[in-house]
């Protein structure tokens, strides 16, 4: 099909992005996971993503049924349905993107940090199949703990001697859109115009949402900048709770991951000032891994920014959420360093 057709079509007008006059390159984006709650809506976004031309959807069992109603949306992408480990090769082979959503979420009493042993072992197998099949691809990690999992990823990469700083991401773009919501809602301010960088990691304490450079500004009280800030450390665990022992976000996470894949890709296709947060390998602070505002582009991270001004609040919260990320992230480098 030609460019024209795929940019004009009608089905593809609710999230066309100002390329009608450009060519789109081919890219395949593969989800590892893709039957799952997370996986499902997921991979419905990214069918309608006009960005991407190939859709590799992997589980360990029912991708085909998924596959196979997700392929009937008349957009761009082809859709291939990849169930078994025996197949994962091939779901993975020219990838230009792996979304991990692969792994079991919480029920309610439980941390992210409960979810290590299972999930840690499953983002460890998906990693090794990733640095032989598609050693070059932006991997978008979904998994939980995703303060420690991004470590395991970035230690089997080394292992396999393809690890690359600026290709690996954890992705913590629903703490980002949590913070919107509920900052625009508290301020009255339009949340289709509400921008808050959210820095740290992404477990309870750790997520270090920015309010005080948050815009458009609003007038808010240290008491509702506190409550704000809490609320959204906790956005995961009211909706684990909301749910009841049914998993945890699923819908939100879906929208999130697709607007993170959807700037790599962006980034990839050259489009300029592609900013997003993202859990990365950074040098911001003394942590080797730490999340912050980064600069998307041709090879994946172009740049990692810094943390800019911090309020005394947000600097107490930063310094205290060290300790417990920085346990994390070793927690997860030990894992994939003991595990032959
Ligand atoms: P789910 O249980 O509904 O789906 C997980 C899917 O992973 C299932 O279809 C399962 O078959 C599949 N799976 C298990 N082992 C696999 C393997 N080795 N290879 C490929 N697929 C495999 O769980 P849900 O709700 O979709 O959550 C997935 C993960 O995302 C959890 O770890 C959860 O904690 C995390 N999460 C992360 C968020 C974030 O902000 N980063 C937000 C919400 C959830």
């Amino acid at each position: 099909r030609s460019i024209k057709s795929l940019t004009t079509s009608s089905s593809s007008h609710i999230l066309r992005r100002g390329y009608a006059s450009e060519a789109v390159p081919d890219r395949k984006v593969a989800v590892l996971g893709a039957a799952g709650g997370i996986g499902q809506p997921l991979a419905l976004l990214m069918k309608l993503n006009p960005l991407v031309s190939s859709l590799a959807l992997y589980d360990i069992a029912n991708t085909p049924g998924v596959a196979a109603d997700i392929s009937h949306i008349n957009t761009r992408s082809e859709v291939y349905g990849y169930s078994g480990e025996a197949e994962l090769g091939k779901a993975l082979e020219g990838a230009d993107v792996v979304i991990i959503p692969a792994g079991v979420p919480r029920k309610p009493g439980m941390t992210r940090d409960d979810l290590f042993n299972i999930n840690a072992g499953i983002v460890k197998g998906l990693c090794e199949a990733i640095a032989k099949h598609c050693p070059h691809a932006l991997v978008n990690m979904i998994s939980n703990p995703v303060n420690s999992t991004v470590p395991i990823a970035a230690e089997i990469f080394k292992k396999a001697g393809t690890y690359d700083p600026k290709r690996l991401f954890g992705v913590t773009t629903l703490d980002v859109v949590r913070a919107k919501t509920f900052y625009a809602g508290k301020g009255k301010v339009p949340v289709a115009e509400v921008n808050v960088p959210v820095v740290g990691g992404h477990a309870g304490i750790t997520i270090l949402p920015l309010f005080s450079q948050a815009t458009p500004k609003a007038n808010l009280s240290d008491a509702e900048i506190t409550a704000l800030t809490k609320r959204t450390q906790d956005g995961g665990t009211e909706v684990v709770e909301a749910k009841a022992g049914k998993g945890s976000a699923t819908l939100s996470m879906a929208y999130a991951g697709a607007v993170f894949a959807d700037a790599c890709l962006k980034g990839l296709n050259g489009a300029s000032d592609v900013v997003e947060c993202s859990f990365v390998q950074s040098t911001v602070t003394e942590l080797p891994f730490f999340a912050s505002k980064v600069r998307l582009g041709k090879n994946g991270v172009e740049e990692v920014l810094g943390l800019g001004p911090l309020s005394d609040y947000e600097k107490e919260g930063l310094e205290k959420l060290k300790p417990e990320l920085q346990s994390s992230i070793e927690k997860g480098i030990k894992f994939a360093n003991q595990v032959v």
